[in-house]
């Protein structure tokens, strides 16, 4: 079934390449990245595409107001700022491009990691500070012998896995639908979450925020963890319980955290992000130049696909 596309608004930072890959396909493409909530709601009514990031916020308010609107496309992974079921009820599609920034994420969870077992940001505060003599207190670990539990091995879970390896760390994790001998191809030794916990040196999470993993970190894992536990959240803020997060930093309990997503971004209160134990990004997990050319293209493909009725691909 072909499916005719004239108009896209474009509303998030988006790599040029989406635009051209509308345009060589004859596809009208407005780009606006400055829409407040109230424009956003007068302008959909003009358009039967929308491309957005995570900045746009496509509520049940942007969606009831859009007249033509057919398809909502999400250049990244997680599609928790469209809402979904608002735009089924109207028989919009929603897409997303899984995949497209994996090996961003993947990667700087490994450098979060490693940033954090060797105190890196503490380091490079000390030099700006012109202080050499905070070198005493930064004592680092080494990774190689470590435990790292990677909870949710999926394809951001199993890359970092495969490259935390590589350091020598021993792998272990948990997936409720990716059994044991899956994860035993990429050397991850698949256990119950209960028997995770007191093994790990690291843990690092790679789900979905959804009401199973809200707060899944919370203050009674904490207490079953290693005095020491150090934890990396690249995943959705809120799957660490960032109360008891700082409990434990402030305890002892937890000996750092390296987190790129929060609750609410921008966070509204800044404690955690920082937090000396804290190795805090602004959700930058997908932001290589790599990665954004990748999940432009493969938005702007996918309209393309689905105009001449070759594939379907949704969230
Ligand atoms: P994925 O769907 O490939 O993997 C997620 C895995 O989590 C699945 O295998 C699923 O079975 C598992 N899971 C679901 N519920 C679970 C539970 N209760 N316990 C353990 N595992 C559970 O997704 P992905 O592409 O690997 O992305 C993972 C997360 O990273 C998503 O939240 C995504 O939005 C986020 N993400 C963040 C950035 C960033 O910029 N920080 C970039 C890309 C993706
Ligand atoms: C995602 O889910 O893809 C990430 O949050 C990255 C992003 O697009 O910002």
């Amino acid at each position: 079934m072909a499916f005719s596309l004239k108009s896209v608004l474009i509303s998030d930072e988006i790599d040029q390449k989406c635009v051209d890959i509308l345009q060589s396909n004859g596809v009208q493409v407005t780009k606006n990245t400055k829409l407040s909530k109230e424009e956003l709601v007068q302008e959909i009514a003009k358009y039967d595409g929308l491309v957005v990031r995570s900045a746009t916020k496509v509520t049940a308010d942007v969606i009831n107001a859009a007249k033509n609107l057919k398809i909502i496309g999400r250049a990244g992974t997680g599609v928790d700022n469209i809402d979904c079921d608002a735009a089924t009820k109207k028989g919009i599609i929603v897409m997303n491009t899984p995949g497209g920034n994996t090996l961003s994420a993947a990667e700087l969870t490994c450098a979060l990691i490693c940033g954090l077992s060797r105190n890196i940001h503490n380091g490079d505060r000390a030099m700006k500070t012109e202080t050499w003599s905070e070198r005493k207190k930064l004592m680092g670990n080494e990774l190689y012998g470590k435990t790292l539990a990677i909870v949710g091995l999926g394809r951001i879970g199993k890359e970092v896995a495969i490259r935390m390896q590589s350091f020598g760390m021993k792998t272990i994790g948990f997936d409720p639908i990716i059994p044991g001998e899956v994860s035993a191809e990429f050397g991850v030794e698949w256990m119950e979450l209960d028997r995770l916990w007191p093994l790990a040196d690291y843990i690092t999470v790679h789900t979905p925020l959804i009401p199973q993993t809200k707060n899944l970190i919370s203050d009674k894992v904490f207490s079953t963890c290693k005095k020491g536990i150090r934890v990396v959240n690249v995943a959705r803020g809120g799957i660490i319980d960032e109360e008891a997060l700082l409990r434990a930093l402030e305890s002892g309990q937890c000996a750092g955290a390296g987190l790129d997503v929060f609750t609410s971004e921008p966070p509204k209160d800044f404690t955690l992000a920082k937090h000396p134990k804290v190795l805090a990004t602004p959700h930058l997990g997908a932001s290589t130049v790599e990665a954004q050319e990748r999940v432009a293209v493969e938005i702007a493909e996918q309209f393309v696909d689905l105009m001449k009725g070759t594939q379907l691909f949704g969230a």
